[in-house]
């Protein structure tokens, strides 16, 4: 009986982690690129922030935050990173939150960048995410679910391909001395109007159609959002899952090949693995067991 109250007791404190959201998810973030890539990440307005808002992660690190339950908000990677020896500003090629420090502290990247995007436990307690190139694209990102417990298309989604070589060269961004292409634009960023930003008579998604720039990255890219209202083929549903979002998965590759890509996407969930809640579960089964015996007994 004593053993059973202090079950119960560790169901109980379980129990309330869960649902006040002290644990929801890990997101693991991993850098496959050959460079540094500096991290931001958004809150969502009305989430809560997570420990860190940006930071560096140098070529074959990884770094897990822990993600409160119904957390809302964005991340992507910065590149060409540097600090001014004079200023001591911090600024970043791409991705660049403008806030003169590795911290994002609340501010967005400047497009273009690849986002993935979060919104986690909304409606049916389903999360929600994708990684959108609406912002224009400024390196390969991959989001691969983890342990999730199922609730829909629970799969690997991203851009794992380098576009920076085959970007329209309306849509170009060179580095600052011009040598390299650091960046592809979204047409919206590049020519602003109505048409391919998805705004005055085309805001709705019956007016804002794909044009012949998302089209270019939609076919790059099949599962990433290529504009606004992309949504049917680039959203994606989870239950419970912890998410591993990868910079460049496959460092050596700038073409697309949909071969490779699921074969990269198998090895990147077997080098990953996360465990988050997991030590929960056996005081779950345990609670159940319990849940059963009390009920017997009180038909009894
Ligand atoms: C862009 O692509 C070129 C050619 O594929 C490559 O040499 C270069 O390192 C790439 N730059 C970035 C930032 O990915
Ligand atoms: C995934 O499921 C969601 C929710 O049902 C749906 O809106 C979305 O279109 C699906 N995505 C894909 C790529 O099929």
């Amino acid at each position: 009986m004593a053993k059973l109250h202090s079950s119960f007791a560790l169901f109980s404190i379980c129990h309330i982690l869960f649902t006040s959201g002290v644990f929801s998810a890990t997101f693991t973030i991993v850098n496959q690129c050959s460079y540094t890539v500096w991290p931001g990440i958004l809150s969502g307005a009305g989430t809560p922030p997570l420990s860190s808002t940006g930071f560096a992660l140098q070529t074959g690190e990884s770094t897990a935050i822990p993600v409160p339950t119904a957390w809302s908000g964005r991340l992507w990677g910065r590149t060409f990173c540097t600090i001014d020896s004079t200023t001591g500003k911090f600024t970043c090629a791409t991705g660049d939150c403008g806030s003169s420090t590795i911290q994002c502290s609340g501010s967005g990247g400047a497009p273009p960048a690849t986002l993935a995007e979060f919104t986690l436990n909304g409606a049916g307690g389903l999360d929600f995410y994708d990684v959108s190139l609406v912002d224009g694209y400024n390196l390969p990102m991959l989001v691969v679910p983890q342990g999730g417990t199922g609730g829909g298309n629970c799969t690997a989604t991203g851009c794992v391909v380098d576009l920076n070589g085959s970007c329209p060269s309306e849509l170009r961004v060179m580095s600052d001395g011009g040598a390299e292409n650091v960046a592809c634009k979204s047409a919206c960023d590049a020519f602003g109007d109505p048409q391919h930003c998805c705004s005055g008579a085309y805001a709705t998604p019956d007016t804002c159609k794909p044009t012949y720039f998302s089209e270019y990255f939609k076919s790059a890219c099949p599962r990433a959002y290529s504009y606004a209202y992309d949504d049917g083929s680039s959203t994606f549903t989870c239950a419970s899952a912890d998410y591993v979002i990868t910079f460049c998965p496959t460092p050596a590759t700038s073409q697309k090949s949909s071969g490779s890509q699921q074969n990269q996407e198998a090895t990147t969930v077997s080098l990953v693995s996360s465990g988050s809640n997991l030590t929960c579960i056996p005081s779950l089964f345990i609670t159940g067991f319990i849940a059963i015996l009390a009920i017997v007994w009180r038909l009894w």
